[in-house]
């Protein structure tokens, strides 16, 4: 008889990269509670608590916030399948792989897709995002990617939505690594649709996408003329969602949902500004103490984004070799370039648990000691 498999053994690692990170013991700890039943009315008490803590999270008062039964890009895909119809304009800022992301589930959605690019590093300015919107006046949705995980680059998306005041383009904001960790102001910006994920800033294990929309996106769903695919429908999500009594529409990740309150919790205990701030000075004092050791930082100064420091590889040096010794003698996990437009470079995340600046030194430290022993081809 076949020997039998052992129960999963997973070793113990220090995620720095671009996530997921360490879950919060806390989020693990509420994951082990009693299971409910998803039509239980202690469950939706819960799911009450939860949406008010993420729309103090989100600073997101005037339309509804949920959290998808999905991962990030699922919340991606909800915002173009309820906000787009086939045939609409929709404008897409692309300097990285998760703008283009967006561009392609837009096109997928039969969206007449307008791409603003910039290179890898750079953020794509307001003013030619606008000047988009100039030539395309009709455009239904403008998108950008609040922070570039594949590039570390921060997008102004306070001044776009400023900018977008008063037009009749909704503005999407990919937050998936900067809710929690990043400041958002989705109602004083002017947001209409946002999306995030768990395993980021959040600290919280991947497995749901927490979502703001505005009132008037809203009503733009209302008015839609073609149905929206079952499963991402926000009228469908809001009826279990937020009205009461909840209508069934999918059975909810009941521990997912613990652990996301528990996460949402310790964010409003801690203050969500000291924890913007924490981020801010865990990716600040990663970033300098890299260019202090002759790493060069891929994000132009300005537009850096804190959870997420992308460093370029030097010349003369195998990259996946070092993040292959880093994980192998030390259980530290650093991302490499994500998809085949990367640049050779190491991201390293500093989110949820792990954004402190004791992290960012021994994560730092673990990389230089692996350059200078030299074990990887150096630079000549
Ligand atoms: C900026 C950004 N958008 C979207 C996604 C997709 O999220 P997920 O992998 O949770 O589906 C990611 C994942 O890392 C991301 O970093």
């Amino acid at each position: 008889m076949a020997k039998p498999i052992a129960a999963v053994a997973p070793p113990e690692r220090l995620l720095c990269g671009p996530g997921p990170t360490n879950v919060d013991p806390a989020a693990l700890a509420a994951m082990g509670k009693p299971m409910l039943g998803h039509l239980d009315p202690a469950f939706h008490a819960i799911l009450d608590e939860l949406v008010t803590m993420l729309a103090e999270v989100y600073r997101a008062s005037d339309g509804i916030v949920l959290a998808l039964q999905s991962t990030g890009t699922s919340g991606m895909e909800a915002g173009i399948a309820n906000l787009v119809e086939p045939g609409d304009t929709v404008i897409v800022g692309v300097s990285g792989y998760f703008g283009a992301r967006i561009a392609e589930i837009a096109g997928r959605h039969g969206a007449n897709v307008v791409e603003v690019a910039e290179e890898w590093g750079r953020h794509v300015p307001n003013e030619r995002l606008l000047e988009a919107l100039e030539l395309n006046p009709g455009a239904r949705l403008m998108a950008v990617v609040h922070g570039e995980t594949s590039t570390g680059v921060e997008h102004p998306l306070a001044e776009l939505g400023e900018a977008l005041r008063g037009s009749d383009t909704l503005l999407m904001a990919d937050c998936v690594t900067t809710l929690g960790g990043v400041p958002i102001e989705f109602d004083a910006w002017g947001i209409d649709y946002a999306y995030s994920c768990t395993q980021k800033c959040l600290g919280a294990p991947p497995g749901m996408s927490p979502l703001a929309i505005s009132r008037r996106a809203l009503e733009r769903i209302e008015t839609r003329s073609t149905p929206v695919p079952f499963s991402l429908d926000l009228r469908l999500l809001r009826a279990y969602w937020i009205d009461r009594p909840a209508a069934y529409h999918h059975t909810a990740p009941i521990l997912h949902v613990y652990a996301l309150h528990e996460v949402l919790r310790q964010t409003l205990a801690e203050g969500i500004e000291a924890r913007w701030d924490r981020h801010r000075r865990a990716g600040c004092r990663f970033a300098e103490r890299a260019q202090d050791a002759g790493l060069e930082v891929l994000a132009e100064a300005g537009h850096r984004l804190a959870p997420l420091t992308a460093v370029r590889v030097p010349d003369g040096v195998d990259g996946k070799e070092v993040q292959r010794q880093l994980l192998a003698e030390q259980g530290l996990e650093v991302g490499g370039g994500l998809g085949p437009a990367a640049p050779p470079i190491w991201r390293v995340g500093l989110m949820g648990p792990n954004a402190s600046e004791a992290t960012a030194d021994r994560v730092l430290d673990a990389l230089t000691a692996v350059l200078e022993r030299g074990r990887v081809p150096v630079p000549g």
